[in-house]
């Protein structure tokens, strides 16, 4: 339904999404490129770079699909990557998958993975394409699934990571040195023992709070009632000293939500350190509904980042605040129906029931030590059921992001998100809040140009 357009997240005019790619502010923009298949809503067709670009992260320019799969190096897919600034051109790094056709595993033969670069003046007018390194060059004991290039210039090197499955199944990222962003040398290879998962996907590092943190997509960790719920992983790492020599310890998933996966951080001119994921899952068994309409999955809301103690919270951008509308109403016991998008803030003392569209609750139960995110309508959660949290007690907030089709809860100040889709029959929903008192705030849509 043409309800379900979202008003402030970025998705594909039409087609397919999945991870962010390239996020910078570059030449006076922020840019947002992510994969992208533009021809076929299950993400069939050749898949490349879309590319969304704003000047404040409200108003959004769309810009087609400028890094193509047109290589032998990248010939079934230009996949994930980073933009690093560097004068007056923008490099993308990115991964340049190779699938030969034939019965083979692709994870030991048939593929190929190579890193790539290209050089942009302005995120749209690509450069010629350069092969760095090719399956070949990438430590013997590792499989050939190696990609997702992160890289950054620190201390005078340029630092790049590869997210990688070692032969061992084991996940692991590579960190590599070069002096001109060309040429690599390994510097360390990063796993832990036992194995963390078979494979790490879309490797990021950041600093917040004058620490550096690594963030790694594990997929293969067992699931739990409270932890790993979905099919993959997405999370961080504390790390103590710097990544050729420290250690990392205390996987922390970044949302407790049915759909977060494969983010990357950039960070803005004022300093922030901004978190986008993808609000989606690879191989999840549910159908997202809007792919009968021609398009499919949504980035998350740019989510600031800060360092809490050992942990990180996250915020949504505060450029949200300037789409207010109206005046805020007090929600107290009585169901109310609320156009969206809209914003939802509550603390709570003791349990409480919020409860959306008649068909999804999001509860809290002490006894239990939970908080508990429920689809009870099947065609509301697109079949999904509950995503859970353990929560200790004590006074909890609740800001909440409701979109058309897409909600994002940031509980107890960011120390815990939940990410999922949803999709309502209406474009306006009846809230109801039992246990507790929430304020309510309508908000306008940024605005999408194609
Ligand atoms: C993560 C991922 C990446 C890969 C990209 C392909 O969702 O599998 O590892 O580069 O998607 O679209």
């Amino acid at each position: 339904m043409a309800h379900w357009r979202q008003a402030l997240h970025l998705e594909p005019p039409q087609g397919w999404l999945n991870d962010p790619n390239g996020l910078c502010f570059f030449g006076g923009q922020y840019h947002v490129f992510f994969q992208y298949a533009p021809l076929g809503a299950e993400g069939s067709g050749p898949k490349g770079w879309g590319h969304w670009q704003s000047a404040d992260l409200l108003h959004w320019t769309f810009a087609g699909m400028p890094l193509r799969p047109d290589t032998p190096w990248d010939q079934s897919g230009a996949y994930s990557g980073c933009a690093v600034p560097f004068g007056d051109t923008l490099r993308l790094y990115y991964t340049g998958n190779v699938k030969h056709p034939g019965p083979y595993d692709y994870i030991h033969e048939g593929r190929e993975s190579n890193t790539l670069l290209v050089e942009t003046p302005d995120g749209l007018q690509m450069g010629p394409k350069e092969r760095l390194m090719e399956s070949g060059d990438y430590p013997a004991d590792c499989s050939l699934h190696v990609r997702d290039p992160k890289v950054w210039r620190e201390d005078g090197l340029w630092k790049m990571l590869l997210g990688a499955r070692s032969l061992a199944d084991a996940g692991r990222a590579l960190l590599y040195h070069s002096t001109d962003g060309r040429a690599w040398t390994l510097a360390r290879v990063l796993e832990l023992s036992p194995a963390f998962g078979y494979m790490w996907e879309c490797p990021d590092t950041f600093t917040v709070g004058g620490r550096r943190w690594l963030g790694v997509c594990p997929q293969g960790l067992p699931h739990g009632e409270t932890e790993n719920q979905n099919q993959y992983q997405s999370g961080w790492f504390a790390l103590a000293g710097d990544l050729e020599t420290g250690t990392i310890s205390g996987f922390t998933e970044w949302d407790k939500g049915f759909d977060f996966y494969a983010p990357q951080t950039l960070e803005a001119p004022d300093g922030r350190v901004l978190l986008v994921g993808w609000m989606g899952m690879p191989d999840a068994d549910y159908r997202n509904p809007t792919a009968a309409l021609g398009w499919q999955h949504c980035l998350t809301l740019p989510r600031e980042l800060e360092a809490d103690g050992g942990g990180l919270r996250q915020r949504p951008l505060r450029e949200l605040d300037a789409l207010a509308e109206g005046t805020p109403f007090a929600l107290n016991g009585e169901t109310r129906t609320v156009p969206l998008p809209f914003r939802l803030r509550m603390a709570a003392e003791g349990d409480f029931t919020l409860t959306l569209a008649g068909g999804l609750t999001f509860t809290r139960r002490d006894d239990a030590g939970l908080l508990e995110l429920r689809f009870t309508d099947d065609a509301l959660g697109g079949g999904r059921t509950v995503r859970r949290a353990r929560w200790a007690g004590g006074p909890l907030t609740v800001d909440l992001v409701a979109d058309r089709s897409a909600l994002e809860f940031y509980c107890d100040g960011g120390r815990l998100v939940f990410a999922t889709r949803w999709y309502p029959g209406d474009p306006a929903v009846p809230v109801a809040l039992q246990g507790a008192e929430a304020t309510v705030q309508t908000l306008g849509s940024m605005t999408f140009t194609l």
